[in-house]
């Protein structure tokens, strides 16, 4: 076989930062797709990457362990230190950014960990931390959406996890609010306080087990360091927050702005099952990642990507690629790549969706018209390369009170909501 020549004048770089990317991800995917399988694109300005759009070799890259590495190390020194890439690309001690034998230690005591959430015990805690934001704003009639509901409730639902008292996701939701929302120095001292939880944490946990995620893991056969713990608890947090706040918020925006939701109960509606579906092929909470980087040069289905360079997969475009969900008997037809797939895939898929599904459930039956205050299309979205994520979701609804006949989110059926364990 012979091996593709390397261009003599690279093709033009797209980039995936700007406001353009951010409004039609889509458009930009198709554009891409012109390249043929891989694209050349730039992550941010200066950081180059290539991104795979074709879903076959999606496939191929995620599997193919030999070849392609997920340790960063080989590449991160030649990006700036100051750039914005390097919170979502630069290794860590912890299952994501590692292969071979560490990975494989880290990620069976992760599973095991995760199988043993219970799902009943999960929604019970989703529907308490629901009610809490929902009693927030309940009587307003109105709400924004991503920043009262979407990205508070994974976070309340964390705390719970880990086993910290409900009191202490205020101190979880201030860090990552100042992390997410202002100056690269208060972006710093929020760091620094969700540092200050997860020790907290571990600590706590260590000095006195008790049935949740932290304990689980400290007690693991793997036997995790406390250091490693507060490594996967920190990974926890930063991998499971931002995907679980765009999957509420994604499907939210298609339910609440789109009549197949709403009809009646005898012509049949669609259910939050089938929006969050709907997101995850089209609009999946993490358009783009899964950085590898070749061991050696290699011929991407034509495309010659040099060793220790990074390569992205593109799951919203290799779930959208025309050329492969062709039907037939494959033994992958069906699956999205959401969640990504090979060893490196989402570990807490059944969770998060329950997670996601029962939020959407419990917001739209206290508020049971509730609707987009301004039309989908005038939506806007986060820049950035890696996720699809709404900037606001503004809704209206029939304000509820608590003195309200009938169960309301401050007077619940405790059947419904009682406290985990
Ligand atoms: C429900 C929405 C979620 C989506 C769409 C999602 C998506 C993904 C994707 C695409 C990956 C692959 C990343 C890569 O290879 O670079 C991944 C990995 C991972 N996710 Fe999720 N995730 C979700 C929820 C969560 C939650 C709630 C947690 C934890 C609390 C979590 C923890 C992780 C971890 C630890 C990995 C790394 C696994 C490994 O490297 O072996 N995810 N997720």
């Amino acid at each position: 076989m012979t091996r593709p020549v390397p261009p003599a004048e690279e093709p033009p770089r797209v980039p995936l930062y700007g406001e353009d990317f951010a409004a039609d991800p889509h458009a930009v995917y198709d554009r891409l797709r012109t390249y043929g399988a891989c694209a050349p694109v730039e992550l941010a300005p200066g950081v180059h990457a290539t991104l795979v759009t074709n879903y076959r070799v999606a496939l191929r890259v995620l599997h193919d362990t030999e070849t392609f590495s997920k340790d960063p190390r080989v590449w991160q020194h030649t990006v700036p230190e100051d750039s914005e890439v390097l919170a979502m690309m630069s290794w860590r001690p912890n299952v994501l950014y590692n292969d071979g034998e560490v990975h494989t230690r880290y990620r069976r005591a992760l599973t095991d960990c995760v199988s043993l959430i219970e799902p009943f015990d999960l929604r019970q805690l989703v529907h308490r931390s629901a009610d809490a934001l929902i009693r927030a704003f309940g009587e307003r009639g109105s709400v924004e959406l991503i920043g009262e509901y979407a990205r508070l409730l994974p976070l309340m639902i964390f705390n719970g996890l880990f086993g910290m008292p409900d009191a202490d996701s205020a101190r979880l939701i201030g860090a990552m609010a100042r992390m997410f929302d202002s100056t690269s120095e208060e972006a710093t001292r929020g760091l620094e306080e969700l540092q200050e939880y997860i020790l907290d944490t571990v600590s706590r946990k260590h000095a006195e087990r008790g049935n949740d995620f932290t304990s689980w893991l400290l007690d693991h056969p793997e036997g995790l360091t406390p250091e490693e713990v507060v490594w996967h608890l920190v990974l926890s947090v930063s991998a499971g927050h931002e995907p679980v706040t765009n999957l509420i918020g994604n499907a939210l925006a298609r339910m609440l702005s789109d009549s197949r939701y709403y009809r009646t109960l005898t012509s049949g509606a669609l259910t939050s099952g089938h929006a969050i579906t709907e997101v995850l092929w089209q609009d999946p909470p993490m358009a783009n990642f899964s950085t590898h980087f070749p061991r050696r040069d290699v011929d991407l289905d034509g495309t010659w990507v040099r060793s220790g360079t990074p390569v992205l997969i593109s799951y919203a475009a290799a779930n959208t690629d025309p050329t492969g969900r062709t039907g037939g008997p494959r033994s992958d037809a069906g699956a999205h790549l959401a969640f990504a797939a090979g060893p490196h895939a989402c570990p807490m898929q059944q969770p998060g969706l329950l997670i996601a599904t029962t939020a959407i459930d419990r917001l739209t039956n206290w508020l049971c018209d509730i609707r987009l205050s301004v039309p989908y299309a005038e939506l806007t979205w986060r820049r950035g390369p890696f996720h699809r994520a709404l900037a606001a979701l503004p809704a209206q609804f029939t304000p509820i009170s608590p003195d309200q006949k009938g169960s309301t989110p401050w007077n619940v059926n405790p059947s419904s909501s009682t406290p985990v364990a």
